[in-house]
């Protein structure tokens, strides 16, 4: 039997992968963590296993693997890009110490490990459309450093030590029930609580800024089915380029436009936001996901927008 632990549950992935995997193997098997709790997220504290869980605490990632018998994590917990930029040694140590001692924790008790890398590990020297799965890897971000260092890690582990680790390189994460944090593809969500409650949004990222972006559902069903794929098809492991919808801001609004005329768009750029969105691919090859374990996005931009809509109307009714 599974018995999975989520790392980062309470953040914009942590906060919809819980329930979807409580609803797949049991709530009883999915045991949820965060270094600390928050107001809403009780659907998540109280709905199975939970864990106040620092991860960059060894001791504690061993206590709660052995205590609850875990066989897998998904190892959520991270700084975003945007954050990253202002404490560059704080997001080292969450993203680095915190993935070393999974990793290990791991190796000792035997689990495999979901790992979530980004359209960061990319920088200005890799190509920049339809940016494919092996190429030149040289970020500009402290965040891009920490995944690409994290990915090889990854690959290192599975090398030596024959863990089963798996990762994605997520771009945008686009989703209704909790807000991203910090990062440099939030505009993609904020623009739709703005356009709800306020008729306008004001942009940090320039106008033909592309970037690719992903729906929930999409990265809900990606995780789990790479996690459960066949693993002799497994050429690549960490980290697959995933991708779904290739959009700017000016596109998105547009998108918008077509449900809420008056929506309206300005712009007002961030820098350091700016220049992370700069070094990023404007779109991704994902066709090693397609081919190797069957990645099949669901949701384009028309259905994203859409679906949004209607459920952030729902919400903030
Ligand atoms: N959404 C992330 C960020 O903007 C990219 O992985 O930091």
């Amino acid at each position: 039997m599974k018995k999975i632990l989520v790392t980062g549950a309470l953040g914009q992935i942590g906060t919809e992968l819980v329930p979807y995997l409580r609803d797949k193997y049991g709530p009883e098997n999915i045991i949820a963590s965060s270094r600390r709790v928050k107001d809403g997220c009780e659907g998540i504290t109280g709905g199975g296993p939970f864990e106040l869980l620092d991860i960059t605490n060894r001791e504690a990632v061993r206590s709660v693997i052995k205590k609850h018998g875990v066989d897998s994590v998904y190892h959520l917990a991270s700084m975003l890009s945007a954050t990253g930029e202002d404490n560059p040694q704080a997001l080292w140590d969450v993203n680095m110490n915190g993935l070393i001692n999974i990793l290990e924790e791991a190796r000792q008790q035997s689990c495999s490990i979901f790992f979530p890398s980004s359209i960061a590990v990319f920088g200005p020297d890799s190509p920049k459309d339809k940016t494919p799965q092996d190429t030149v890897t040289r970020p500009t971000s402290i965040y891009g450093v920490s995944k690409i260092s994290g990915e090889l890690l990854c690959d290192y582990y599975h090398k030596k030590y024959g863990l089963d680790i798996r990762g994605l390189r997520y771009p945008g994460v686009i989703s209704s029930a909790a807000m991203p944090g910090g990062g440099t593809t939030d505009y993609a969500v904020h623009i739709f609580y703005d356009a709800i409650k306020k008729g306008s949004y004001t942009c940090f990222l320039e106008e033909n800024s592309s970037i690719d972006m992903i729906y929930m559902p999409d990265v809900l069903e990606g995780a789990v089915k790479l996690m459960e794929a066949d693993p002799a098809k497994l050429q690549h492991r960490n980290a697959f380029n995933v991708s779904a919808i290739t959009v700017t801001p000016k596109e998105l609004a547009a998108e918008i436009k077509k449900h809420i005329p008056g929506f309206n768009i300005d712009y007002d750029i961030d820098p350091v936001r700016q220049a992370i969105a700069d070094s990023w691919p404007n779109s991704l090859d994902d066709s090693a996901a397609r081919r190797e374990w069957g990645w099949d996005p669901q949701y384009d931009l028309k259905m994203m927008t859409e679906d949004m809509l209607r459920e952030l109307g729902k919400k903030l009714q």
